[in-house]
């Protein structure tokens, strides 16, 4: 099997056919892997300390330190400055993630709106969403973010981290947002001055999430992560800012999948950009695995839904008749309860074979859990089965920031920090 690297403006790097880097279980397979070396080094800035309260569960997502181990998803209510202030003043939120940005902002119509299922209680609560991306452009976000930490509220844990999700099809495009976002992090002392090790890596508080699942975006523009041809170039564009700054954290934010194989493609994707650092250390871009966004080609009923807030779906115009199903399109991603069995399986799935993985540099990656985290219940399970961070957006629609705080208190953290 040959495997096709992607034309990207920019990569440097050489091929070498190797398979000394497959995990045990796909060595029988008629698989292939590369293993890259790029050049030249990259540079090497300064360690900072790293700040969390002992007695709060923290970790780190390579330079990014997560404290407490729960955040927000990237989601419609992480979206203006009032919601990701509320985020970002939040004491059990350990990192704030932004809703999806593009570089020039979505345009919302009337068919993107977000619908959750009629019983909202912890253990069944779902929702169906339609939405595309954030209506703000990345240039919006960098400026409030600006303003978030230029001035952060004096009971903010200093080294609390953003992350900012972004998307784009094209890598060029792609490859434009990643730098305004360096140059944003040079311009608030964020990429570190002097050199670092793995061993004693600095303490960053931008990180950078590619959403490559979004299920929502019509039959022309599928979620890349189910489709290596669109991805790869994505990853190029990452991989290379990495290799020129790395303290720059990168993360993917994943769709459900559904079989082995498809699990077994991701890991050997990203793998095909680990390389050798100068030191001859094996170093692979990507910090983190988020795992998964919502489930797509799913439907409601109307008559299975409450409308009411925080549901939002434009109003039809008064000539429109009254639909039989709960959103305009009327598929969309479903989140929440029905999606919590899948999101544990794939938060497993990674977990089983990442963490014996040979190659120390894809063992190292860790998962963000993510998909029907109601309650402390859920965050435990998630955590079971590996997830290093748990994530929640639905619960976050339902009930504002006081979320976390319940979540935080159900777990046993409430109480612990004082
Ligand atoms: C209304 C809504 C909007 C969302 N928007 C985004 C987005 O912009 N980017 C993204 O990566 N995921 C987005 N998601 C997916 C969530 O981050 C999350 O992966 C998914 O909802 C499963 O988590 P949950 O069951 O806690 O809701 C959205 C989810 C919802 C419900």
């Amino acid at each position: 099997m040959s495997v096709e690297m992607p034309a990207v403006p920019g990569l440097d790097l050489y091929l070498i056919s190797d398979s000394r880097f497959l995990h045990p279980e796909v060595l029988d397979r008629d698989l292939v892997l590369w293993e890259l070396y790029i050049f030249p080094p990259y540079p090497l800035t300064s360690p900072s300390a790293e700040m969390s309260s002992p007695s709060l569960p923290s970790t780190s997502l390579h330079t990014l330190n997560v404290c407490p181990t729960l955040t927000n998803s990237s989601c419609a209510w992480a979206s203006d400055l009032k919601q990701l202030t509320e985020l970002y003043e939040c004491e059990w939120t350990g990192a704030v993630v932004c809703r999806t940005a593009t570089r020039n902002g979505f345009k919302e119509g009337e068919e993107h709106g977000v619908v959750f299922g009629k019983d909202k209680s912890e253990a069944t609560l779902t929702t169906l969403n339609s939405y595309g991306y954030s209506p703000h452009p990345l240039s919006q976000y960098l400026v409030w973010f600006r303003e978030l930490l230029c001035s952060p509220p004096p009971s903010t844990n200093p080294s609390k981290p953003i992350i900012i999700s972004i998307t784009s099809n094209d890598p060029r495009e792609l490859k434009e947002m990643v730098d305004s976002i360096q140059t944003f992090r040079r311009e608030i002392g964020d990429i570190p001055l002097t050199p670092f090790s793995n061993a004693n890596l600095p303490t960053c508080r931008i990180g950078i999430e590619l959403n490559t699942s979004c299920p929502n975006m019509g039959p022309s523009h599928p979620p890349p992560a189910y489709i290596p041809t669109l991805l790869l170039p994505l990853l190029t564009v990452l991989s290379n800012a990495f290799k020129a700054d790395r303290s720059l954290a990168i993360g993917l934010k994943l769709p459900p999948f559904v079989y082995r194989g498809q699990f077994d493609a991701m890991i050997g994707a990203v793998h095909l950009f680990t390389y050798k650092s100068p030191e001859g250390e094996e170093i692979n871009p990507f910090a983190y695995f988020a795992t998964t966004n919502t489930l797509g080609s799913a439907l409601l009923l109307t008559s299975q839904s409450d409308l009411s807030p925080p549901s939002f779906v434009p109003s039809p115009s008064a000539s429109t008749p009254p639909s039989e199903y709960a959103l305009p399109t009327p598929l969309g991603g479903l989140a929440g309860a029905p999606l919590h069995p899948l999101a544990l399986g794939n938060v497993f799935t990674f977990t089983s074979l990442l963490s014996p993985y040979p190659a120390q540099a894809i063992a190292r990656i860790k998962v963000v859990g993510i998909g029907g985290v109601a309650d402390g219940e859920g965050v435990r399970r998630m955590q079971s089965v590996g997830a290093a961070v748990v994530g929640c957006a639905s619960v976050f629609g339902r009930d504002g920031v006081g979320a976390f705080a319940r979540l935080a208190e159900e777990v046993g953290w409430k109480g612990s920090s004082a």
